[in-house]
């Protein structure tokens, strides 16, 4: 803050350097995670200068800033990446436009995937994991700041219905678990079309929402899903952020 005195009043002005907060991303897996950050630009916010992806072996933490006013940000992990291969086809989940670096502008996750999202809005930070997109990695947000925590730290892959599970990795494991949504296209499940209000994507039209909100209450399952796991904490606090894989 600067403080000036113009016509004998006292005025405040912001600081010119941007507030920002820090993140970090931690990877608890046993294996390589290749974590992606995306903006949605349209949403008029700040864009961190972190990169928009790179390489977590097992163990490690990245901390970075975004800035205060990141309106429309997402962080996911990536498995069994192969850079060599183009697009999304380079990681089996997770994978996006570009290649380590996914594209700013179209590099959002390719389904299954588990996105943990953030709306820094000037009153409160928002902050959720979606599993609207199916699932890859468990994953849990905390905070500097004692808010509530939104995770879904199981590992939804072993036990994935079926019609769902996959795609598998050289040695067969299933390494992602799709939403009813990105495996059929089904409008009551993605709540599209006639199904695109609150109140016609009722949760009794998800294929297999059960599957995912047992396991992980704490996660939004369906787009409508978000009564009780947006997690909003006072951007008065400028809280920290800790996304962990495999938590
Ligand atoms: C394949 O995935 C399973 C988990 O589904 C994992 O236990 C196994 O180590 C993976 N194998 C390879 C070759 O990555």
């Amino acid at each position: 803050m600067k403080f000036s005195v113009i016509n004998g009043l006292l005025a405040l002005t912001a600081a010119t350097s941007a507030a920002a907060r820090q993140i970090s991303v931690v990877n608890g897996c046993s294996f390589t995670v290749w974590p992606a950050l995306f903006t949605d630009k349209r949403a008029g916010g700040g864009i961190p200068s972190q990169a928009t992806g790179w390489i977590a072996p097992p163990s490690t933490r990245t901390t970075f800033t975004v800035p205060d006013n990141w309106k429309a940000g997402r962080i996911w992990g990536r498995r069994d990446c192969d850079f060599s291969k183009p697009g999304a086809s380079s990681c089996l989940t997770g994978g996006c436009a570009g290649g380590l670096l996914c594209d700013p502008d179209t590099g959002t996750g390719a389904g299954p995937v588990t996105l943990t999202e953030f709306t820094f809005d000037g009153l409160s930070d928002w902050t959720d994991v979606s599993l609207v997109d199916g699932f890859n990695i468990p994953v849990r947000i905390t905070n500097t700041g004692g808010c509530a925590v939104t995770e879904c730290p199981v590992d939804l892959n072993p036990n994935c219905p079926p019609s769902l599970k996959g795609p598998f990795n050289a040695s067969g494991g299933p390494v992602g678990c799709k939403s009813n949504c990105v495996a059929t296209g089904d409008s009551a499940s993605c709540c599209t079309g006639s199904h695109n209000t609150a109140a016609t994507c009722p949760a009794s039209g998800v294929a297999f929402y059960s599957y995912f909100k047992n396991a992980c209450p704490r996660a939004i399952a369906f787009p409508y899903d978000e009564s009780n796991t947006l997690i909003t904490c006072p951007s008065s606090k400028k809280v920290d952020y800790t996304v962990t894989f495999c938590p």
